[in-house]
């Protein structure tokens, strides 16, 4: 999936500069030009990046999960 269509680069494109190290938006643009244009796609390329660091360290997002309040 392309996710920066200003330098049409596809997520694997973007992982592969995160396994090789990257661990902010503008090492991955220095590794593969993503985000390098109008910054439309930094949320996904964060999105990755945390995915990774999640991966990485075992812990995973959970859900956030609002306790039932009760309305007098
Ligand atoms: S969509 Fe990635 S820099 Fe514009």
């Amino acid at each position: 999936m392309i996710v920066c269509l200003c330098k049409n680069v596809s997520s694997r494109a973007i992982e592969g500069c995160i396994d090789e190290g990257a661990t902010t938006v503008a090492e991955v643009g220095r590794g593969c030009g993503a985000g390098t244009d109008c910054g439309g796609c930094h949320c996904e390329i964060e999105e990755l990046l945390e995915r990774a660091a999640c991966d990485r360290s075992g812990t995973h997002h959970l859900p956030v999960v609002q306790p039932n309040r009760k309305v007098a």
